[in-house]
């Protein structure tokens, strides 16, 4: 009989430990530790044991392009690196409520001629169908499962042998062979490791979806990051409709690439012109907005950045931003205070990303602070002008990588000129660009170029 033992895990990061600990000397997590019971090892011969596989030349391994499973879904299919590949664990992230179900289910009802398998811990044959019935339907040949234990899961898999598996959710499953309560990490691990095995042994492709902390990292599931081939992040603002996939690891693609989605009423729709939505026309100039030719991942939009300065009421000046880190905004102040001569210190700001998007890329600086001084001096930013570029400590504006994305981006759009930093070389550019590009070196030199007086 195997051997049984009461061991500690982090339930942040899976770390073991014997006894409990307040704190996790690993992640720092505090109060994660969960006794769990494990088996203890059964002695294995060192010398024999039967296997099925057999040792390859790697120079006669076949490496043919496997021929990948089309999603029906242009977002879907970009993210994967060009649809699913048979045998994958694909892992999907996100927050209660950000849409991961609708997402799986959407996927699942899209494929024509793949059996799906969708099996759901969560909710009940009838809540499925009630989303179902409101989602666009393909012509997909889905089942729903309602079913938590692995073992009664694998009996279905054998019996109907489906050419996709959603689990909904990875937290929810559990199986006889490890007695700790679901959802713990090494329930979590098992059963991610089991269907790991079927996935390769059939070439089942199969989609997990995981729970997120509120830390924002994938909860328990950080154990299974390493054994999937392809981690997802589904993310957005719950008071916003977007939603943006992004694929932390793929072993089958590009990790660079992103997904965007609108919630509607009727489901996710695809989104195909970000720009489109994410900046809007005015009819007059305001104040206050400057337009920002970004590039999150591989893929260049435009975004509306909006500021809002203004005498600080009480004693200490606020400062608030939605979207763009705070301290970044902080820092590019303190640049306009120094290098610039703006008086900020004694002033509110307030900034904001329009379509609820969180932006990283370090190229948006130059829409922040053009958007800031705008607002300060009550000076619109001339239409039709969008900007690219990083500013650094000194005030000088440096340059950003994608330049010629990011102009082409702004040229479709329909903007008749794009500011850039003096030090990206213009030489490097095509030369047949429609749009007028203007080069600035200092943000001084920036306030002159497109504030209309
Ligand atoms: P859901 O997929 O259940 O989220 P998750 O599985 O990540 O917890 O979706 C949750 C939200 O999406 C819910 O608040 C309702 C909204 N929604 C729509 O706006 N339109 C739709 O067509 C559907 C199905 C859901
Ligand atoms: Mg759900």
């Amino acid at each position: 009989m195997a051997k049984t033992k009461k061991v500690y895990i982090c339930q942040n990061c899976g770390v073991e430990s014997p006894k409990w600990i307040g704190r996790c000397p690993s992640c720092s997590e505090w109060n994660s530790y969960v006794e769990e019971v494990i088996s203890g090892a059964v002695k294995k011969p060192i010398h024999g044991v039967r296997s099925a596989a057999v040792p390859e030349l790697i120079s006669e391994i076949s490496s043919a392009d496997q021929p990948r499973m089309n999603t029906h879904s242009r977002e879907f299919n970009r993210i994967l690196g060009g649809g699913i590949v048979p045998g994958s664990v694909i892992l999907i992230g996100g927050e209660p409520g950000i849409g991961k179900s609708t997402l799986a289910l959407q996927v699942a009802m899209r494929m024509p001629a793949v059996k799906t398998l969708y099996i759901s811990g969560e909710e009940s044959s009838r809540q499925i169908k009630l989303r179902a019935d409101r989602i666009e339907h393909g012509e997909g040949d889905c089942y729903i499962l309602c079913e938590t234990n692995l073992e009664a899961i694998y009996t279905h898999l054998h019996n109907m042998k489906p050419g996709l598996i959603i689990t909904d959710s990875v937290q929810t499953l559990q199986t006889d062979n490890i007695e700790s309560p679901a959802g713990s990490v090494s329930q979590i691990r098992g059963c991610a490791a089991g269907l790991l095995r079927y996935a390769k042994e059939t070439a089942t492709p199969v989609l997990l979806i995981g729970h997120i902390t509120k830390e924002g990292s994938l909860a328990g599931p950080k154990v299974l990051e390493h054994i999937v081939d392809v981690v997802l992040q589904f993310e957005g603002d719950h008071n916003h409709f977007y939603r943006v996939l992004r694929s932390s690891k793929n072993r089958y693609g590009s990790t660079s690439e992103i997904g965007l989605y609108e919630m509607q009423s009727n489901g996710l729709r695809e989104v195909d012109n970000p720009s489109e939505i994410l900046i809007t026309r005015h009819e007059e100039d305001i104040s206050g907005m400057a337009i920002s030719a970004m590039v999150d991942g591989m893929r260049p939009f435009l975004v509306e950045i909006q500021a809002l300065v203004s005498t600080a009421a009480y004693g200490t000046p606020q400062r608030s931003s939605t979207g763009f880190d705070l301290r970044r905004m902080s820092m590019l102040l303190a640049v306009l205070e120094k290098r610039a001569g703006f008086r900020l210190s004694s002033k509110d700001v307030f900034l904001n990303v329009a379509g609820g998007l969180k932006v990283t890329d370090p190229g948006t600086d130059l829409a922040v602070i053009t958007a800031i001084l705008s607002s300060d001096t009550d000076l619109p930013v001339a239409q039709n002008i969008c900007l690219a570029g990083e500013v650094g400590l000194s005030g000088e504006i440096r340059p950003v990588g994608r330049l010629e994305q990011r102009i082409a981006e702004a040229e479709k759009m329909g903007f008749n000129k794009i500011v850039i930093s003096s030090f990206n070389k213009k030489a490097g550019l095509r030369k047949n660009h429609k749009i007028e590009i203007l080069q600035a070196g200092k943000v001084e030199q920036l306030i002159r170029m497109i504030l209309k007086p």
